[in-house]
């Protein structure tokens, strides 16, 4: 696989432009160092660690890997101070961050020396990531597993959007598991693409089995983006999502709706594999994914279909 060079690949020291997305309870430090050694960028996501857990998988991943790798930093996470003092403790030098204002800790990374890139669902919030002084944003459509913007703009609308918006390069999300879709995104004027979903389904996620089976049999109008008055999020609807949706058909409000979450239902769902009553977070290209592959046959076979797609991007007669 020949190496490439953009501002991406550049910005990070990667081969090819292609990012695992930090994703709770799935990117521990056994898939983001198989995609960092695959010549892709992995990322840990910090959003279901305790702080000592996540310098565990930092320090398991930097003996893991030679190869550059990031973390994923939800803003909102209770005990961000901690994350953020043991990601500069232990010197790395890649954050995603996500769900939050990007300009309360960009400037403080920055100074430490750390390339930091913001989640966007909008032009706004890509113009206000790029204010904030950050190095690329990741501008995630619809489309996309997990939490996600509440105005539904599609990765087809958002991508040419937030790249007439900003200058600093644009990473592509939501969507994405292909080579093909990637040269999609990439025409569009995205300079790399975040996978999450596809490497749900990968041999090092850490998510439970009875998950990654579940995601590759689900077919397509299988996801949802529900839990719109709480904070968005593209899940699979299951016995659990039907429980939400019968509460807010009753008029639930935002408590009993955070009730209803509260009993930890995310990991109940993804990491300890109780697919009705567990929160299944996926994105809609879930219904394109069949196999539970290894990461660094993910990487080669998005980037060789990439470059089979990029010598002969359009059928003729
Ligand atoms: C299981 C799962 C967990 C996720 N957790 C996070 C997270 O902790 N932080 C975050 O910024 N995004 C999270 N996301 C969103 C991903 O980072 C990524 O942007 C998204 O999956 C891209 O869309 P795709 O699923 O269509 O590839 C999650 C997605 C999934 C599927």
């Amino acid at each position: 696989m020949t190496p490439f060079k953009n501002r991406i690949t550049e910005l990070f020291g990667i081969d090819y432009p292609i990012i695992q997305a930090g994703m709770i309870w799935a990117s521990g430090w056994r898939l983001a160092s198989a995609v960092s050694n695959a010549g892709g960028l992995g990322i840990i996501g910090s959003g279901s660690m305790y702080p000592d857990v996540l310098k565990e998988h930092i320090q398991k991943c930097r003996s893991a890997t030679l190869r550059p790798f990031g973390i994923n930093v939800p803003l909102l996470y209770p005990d961000i101070d901690k994350h953020i003092q043991i990601i500069i403790e232990e010197g790395v030098k890649i954050v995603f961050t996500s769900a939050g204002n990007p300009k309360t800790w960009t400037k403080i990374l920055k100074e430490k020396g750390i390339t930091v890139v913001h989640v966007v669902s909008s032009s706004k919030f890509a113009h206000k990531a790029e204010e904030a002084g950050c190095d690329a944003v990741v501008a995630e459509g619809f489309e996309a597993g997990g939490h996600n913007g509440r105005e539904e703009t599609t990765t087809m609308v958002l991508i040419p959007a937030v790249v007439k918006a900003v200058r600093i390069p644009v990473i592509a999300a939501g969507g994405i598991a292909t080579g093909k879709q990637m040269l999609a995104a990439m025409v569009m004027g995205a300079e790399g693409v975040q996978m999450g979903s596809r490497f749900v389904a990968s041999e090092e996620a850490s998510s439970h089995s009875n998950f990654k089976n579940r995601v590759i049999n689900t077919q397509e109008g299988d996801t949802v983006l529900t839990m719109k008055q709480l904070t968005p999020v593209r899940l699979i609807k299951n016995e659990f999502f039907r429980q939400v949706q019968e509460a807010e058909w009753k008029g639930a409000g935002v408590e009993e709706l955070k009730t209803l979450l509260g009993r930890a239902r995310a990991k109940k769902g993804m990491f300890e594999g109780n697919i009705d009553e567990g929160e299944l977070e996926i994105g809609q290209v879930s219904a394109l994914l069949d196999r539970i592959l290894p990461a660094r046959e993910i990487v080669k076979n998005v980037w060789d279909e990439f470059c089979g797609a990029l010598s002969n991007p359009v059928k003729k007669i």
